[in-house]
């Protein structure tokens, strides 16, 4: 359930320092569920190649912008997402030295994202529609890191089944710079190109994607566990037990946001709470560590 409470405007998008200490958390961060850990360790998988392509994206579409305040959002974004990027591979490190092999899930996530959308070497209008494809991508991705943001924060299932403090501090700290931030790869995409076909056909390619490495990523995960050791097989189907428990995104959640998405009045805003958000960010562990 979001907190509703006066939202702030005219925020300055900044990233923000943050430290955590890996050394204390259990390779099962969620006591006695490596089934549910791995569903969102899928998500440490991902990330630093997936923001760090993010990264390169939007800086290349930064002198397309023909708006001082939306520049001024999209590079607190990138200045965000290059935070988020390297945060998760410290959790990657800390994973290889509990004998979790993750390199090569990793090269998958890094060919997927340097090689099938990276650069094309492209000139002119060819250049200028690969790039708007992109975006396009990009700000569906958006839609489900703001949704996923807004449930993290709110996931009091997770605390009552003990996760690890030091994870979930990561998790929300993210999550809510992704609430913070939800508008802006929206407001990108509109302002550089707006077609409805478009922002429908990203979304379908993106739910399809993200499907595809979830599933693959979570069996990935369940047989390199040095723990598990392949004897429960990992999928999504998982997610019938544990998003209903509350320890992972429940499915009937994120298809209604869905919806939301692909009607033309959507607006990133009304998903989530930055005000709890911005609320989280001020109370954050590891952003106090990095203050001290
Ligand atoms: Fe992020
Ligand atoms: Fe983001």
């Amino acid at each position: 359930m979001s907190v509703h409470l006066t939202e702030p405007e005219n925020l300055v998008l900044q990233a923000r320092d943050v430290r955590f200490d890996w050394s204390q958390v259990p390779l099962h961060w969620i006591p006695g569920d490596p089934v549910a850990t791995h569903l969102v360790n899928v998500l440490h998988l991902l990330l630093p190649a997936g923001e760090e392509w993010f990264v390169r994206v939007f800086k290349e579409a930064v002198p397309h912008i023909a708006d001082d305040r939306l520049r001024e959002d999209v590079l607190g974004f990138i200045g965000q997402e290059a935070v988020h990027a390297s945060s998760h591979d410290g959790v990657l490190d800390h994973f290889m030295e509990q004998g979790l092999d993750v390199r090569p899930f990793v090269r998958q996530a890094e060919f997927l994202f340097e090689g099938l959308l990276g650069d094309r070497n492209l000139t002119g209008d060819r250049k200028r529609a690969w790039l708007y494809e992109r975006i396009s991508l990009i700000a569906a991705i958006e839609h489900f890191t703001g949704v996923l943001g807004d449930w993290i924060l709110n996931a009091e299932a997770l605390d009552e089944a003990g996760a690890d403090p030091t994870m979930m501090d990561l998790l929300r700290w993210h999550g809510a710079e992704e609430v913070e931030h939800r508008h802006v790869a929206h407001d990108l995409f509109m302002h550089l190109d707006g077609s409805y076909p478009t922002r429908l056909r990203a979304m379908a390619e993106t739910i399809t994607m993200l499907a595809t490495l979830w599933h693959r990523g979570h069996r990935f995960l369940m047989a390199a566990d040095p723990v598990v050791k392949g004897r429960i097989k990992g999928g999504v189907h998982h997610l019938r037990r544990t998003g209903p428990a509350g320890l992972t995104p429940d499915g009937r959640m994120v298809a209604a946001s869905v919806r939301r998405y692909l009607k033309r009045s959507y607006s990133p805003l009304n998903e989530g709470s930055t005000s709890q958000a911005l609320a989280y960010l001020a109370s954050s562990p590891a952003a106090q560590a990095a203050l001290r």
